[in-house]
């Protein structure tokens, strides 16, 4: 993969010779660990257990699942249809899985998916930048860097750029509860990258915006409708209707492949359900009562009236994003 050797956050997802090879995302922010994925079955499991996680990311994922089942000689419909059944929220997936599948050599095309990835992160990164002043101090919610693409990052990439060409950017890192992507993803990403970073839980945001503290909130998107609603992980919502209240800028940043023209709005956009202990346990210790009942729905939707922006690697979107979407997409 064509990556910076001096770049402190390693390869994502990598293919080698029939293997998968994965950054564990579990494991940290303690434990700096690689998972490889010899199957289709084996790579769902990973990317259903969140091993690999963050819309770009399952792009790559779900096209090497294509290349590993071409690899072994396998029905590859069937194995479209078991990973793309795996996350239903992120439209990357189908995308990546669709452009595997659609390539004569789907192990050429993951390798153009994944160099591609980072160059159309780089190029959004930089665009995003150019929203953001001197020493601005950024809110983000779950983690949009390096691991949650195959490098760079998309929301994380836009504060990455400012800090590249010496903005100064802060950032605000919400926990987001209940996988805590925030403080154990992007908290050690900012760390790797130098990046000053102040962790807060989720529900501080009102009070840092009421404070004059928040300078814009910058997020990604899981998959935006032709309207410009925006699925992305649960409390982004929240933020936006802060964002609102306090006249705070509201930028969504994603590649274009994020969006699904086939959804006229959000709410035809599938919200994952995961499973309850997501919620009730953690580092193996019960929170709640045995038996509680648990609504972990895993996703929420912005509408698109309360985004400010659209950055995308192809030029930003102003409302109506019906029509500056379609624009750029063209
Ligand atoms: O459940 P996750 O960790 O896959 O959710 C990830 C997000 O919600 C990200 O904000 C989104 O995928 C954009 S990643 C560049």
């Amino acid at each position: 993969m064509p990556r910076a050797s001096s770049d402190p956050i390693p390869p994502t997802i990598e293919w080698g010779d029939g293997l998968v090879r994965l950054v564990d995302q579990r494991g940290l922010p303690e434990d700096l660990r690689f998972i490889e994925a010899a199957t289709v079955e084996e790579l769902c499991r990973c990317i259903a257990e969140l091993a690999v996680r963050g819309a770009p990311a399952l792009g790559v994922a779900g096209a090497m699942g294509i290349a590993l089942a071409s690899w072994r000689g396998e029905d590859l419909a069937a194995a479209a249809e078991r990973i793309v059944a795996t996350r239903p929220t992120a439209v990357n997936l189908k995308w990546g899985v669709e452009r595997a599948l659609a390539s004569a050599d789907p192990v050429a095309e993951v390798l153009e998916i994944a160099a591609e990835d980072v160059r159309r992160n780089r190029r959004l990164g930089a665009l995003g930048a150019e929203l953001l002043g001197e020493g601005s101090r950024v809110l983000t919610h779950c983690n949009t860097g390096s691991l949650a693409c195959a490098g760079y990052g998309t929301a994380l990439g836009v504060i990455r750029a400012a800090h590249e060409s010496g903005k100064h950017p802060m950032v605000w890192v919400g926990e987001t509860r209940p996988v805590l992507q925030g403080s154990r993803l992007t908290a050690w990403e900012l760390d790797r990258i130098g990046i000053p970073a102040t962790l807060i839980v989720d529900s501080a945001a009102a009070s840092l915006m009421a404070a004059g503290e928040v300078d814009c909130v910058m997020v990604g998107a899981d998959r935006i409708a032709a309207n410009g609603d925006v699925a992305n992980k649960v409390g982004t919502y929240s933020l936006a209707v802060l964002a609102r209240h306090h006249r705070i800028p509201f930028y969504v940043a994603a590649p274009l492949s994020t969006v699904d023209f086939g959804c006229t709005t959000g709410r035809s956009i599938p919200v994952e359900r995961r499973p309850p202990e997501e919620v009730v346990m953690t580092g193996g210790r019960r929170l709640a009562p045995t038996g509680t009942a648990v609504d972990n729905r895993a996703f929420d939707v912005t509408p698109a009236r309360l985004v400010t922006a659209i950055i995308t690697d192809d030029g930003i979107a102003a409302r109506p994003y019906r029509r500056s979407l379609r624009a750029l997409a063209r």
